[in-house]
């Protein structure tokens, strides 16, 4: 069976990162691409990974390069490029910077592979998506971002070493924007199949949810000089396997919603069903009032920020 071709823009921290997740889990074929000013530092570190293929296993050729020729007819695209975060930024503050570098970078990968699926990962995320939609002009469900997988495993792990149990046991669920408003649902939220509510009072509960949120703050905080890497790239690989073993994972994604839980048009932290081809479903389920209020608050939020993000393009 032919090899996917995975192509991942930005040789940082992330991409590199992603690069190694998808190589040592055998996904396919990978190209790491980064900006000419990088010289031969995406050549570095791809021969530097592959060479790690002996040791660990895995069958993958791993090029890196500054040319949009190498990545041609790409199966799957992850756009990781961008600046990151600095302590007391957040992540919209990347916007002017991030949205020009992804709508380049976009119209590139119109060209070179008109028919992979893409996932985006540069921040601030729900408004990256959106544009790198827009721009590529890709039918909505082969365009995603990556966001809720983290922010679950992030809500996943700590819930764990709270009660002292595998992260294995832990199946959880946060729905909306990659931000301060995202939504702990925990409905969705079980150890074990025991409801969450079930082993911790609300109060303790919300605060996990709030450590969750607060999640790539507190790694940005302690790391000082970027964000987070090894949880998003880990992330970002686990929808890479999805869609080229069509595996069909019902996880969620930043997805385009239309009529989907009345959102109107725009990207946003939902459940759906990931294999081949991108979006197979964005999977609706019902709301309590509770959690319809904070989803509603939410993609009021990704809506503010995409039209910031147009006037700050137009302008
Ligand atoms: P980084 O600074 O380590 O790497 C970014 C790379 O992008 C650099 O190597 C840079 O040269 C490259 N780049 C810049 N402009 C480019 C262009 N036009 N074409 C190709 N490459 C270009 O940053 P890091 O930590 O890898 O983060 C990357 C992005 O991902 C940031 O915007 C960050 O906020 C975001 N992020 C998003 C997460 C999510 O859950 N969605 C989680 C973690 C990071
Ligand atoms: C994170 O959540 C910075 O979005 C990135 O770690």
């Amino acid at each position: 069976m032919k090899r996917a071709k995975i192509t991942i823009v930005g040789a940082g921290n992330v991409g590199a990162t992603c690069a190694h997740w998808c190589a040592a889990a055998e996904l396919g074929d990978i190209v790491l691409l980064d900006i000419p000013a990088t010289e031969s530092m995406p050549k570095g570190k791809a021969l530097d990974l592959m060479q790690s293929s002996p040791i660990v296993g895995f069958d993958a050729n791993i090029v890196g390069t500054n040319s949009y020729d190498d990545t041609a007819n790409s199966d799957v695209v992850v756009i990781t490029a961008g600046i990151p975060r600095k302590p007391g930024m957040s992540r919209d503050d990347l916007l002017a910077t991030n949205a020009k570098i992804v709508r380049a970078v976009t119209e590139e990968l119109k060209r070179t592979s008109p028919n992979s699926v893409i996932i985006v990962v540069s921040n601030p995320l729900d408004a990256m998506v959106q544009l790198c939609q827009r721009t590529s002009g890709f039918p909505p469900n082969r365009v995603m971002g990556q966001a809720g997988v983290l922010d679950t495993a992030r809500y996943r792990t700590f819930l764990a070493m709270e009660l002292g149990v595998s992260v294995e046991d832990v199946s959880a669920l946060l729905m909306g924007g990659h931000g301060d408003t995202m939504v702990p649902m925990p409905t969705c939220t079980s150890v074990g199949g025991i409801p969450i509510l079930r082993l911790l009072d609300e109060k303790r509960l919300g605060e996990i949810v709030q450590r969750a949120r607060d999640g790539g703050a507190e790694i940005v905080g302690l790391l000082k000089t970027g964000s987070a890497y090894y949880a998003p790239a880990a992330a970002t690989a686990q929808m890479v396997e999805a869609i080229v073993r069509d595996k069909r994972r019902l996880i969620p994604c930043a997805a385009y919603c239309d009529k989907e839980y009345g959102v109107g048009g725009y990207y946003v932290g939902v459940p759906v069903v990931l294999g081949h081809g991108g979006v197979q479903k964005v999977v609706e389920i019902q709301l309590d009032p509770q959690e319809q209020a904070a989803f509603a608050k939410s993609v009021d939020a990704v809506k503010s920020l995409v039209a910031t993000m147009d006037k700050l393009l137009a302008g």
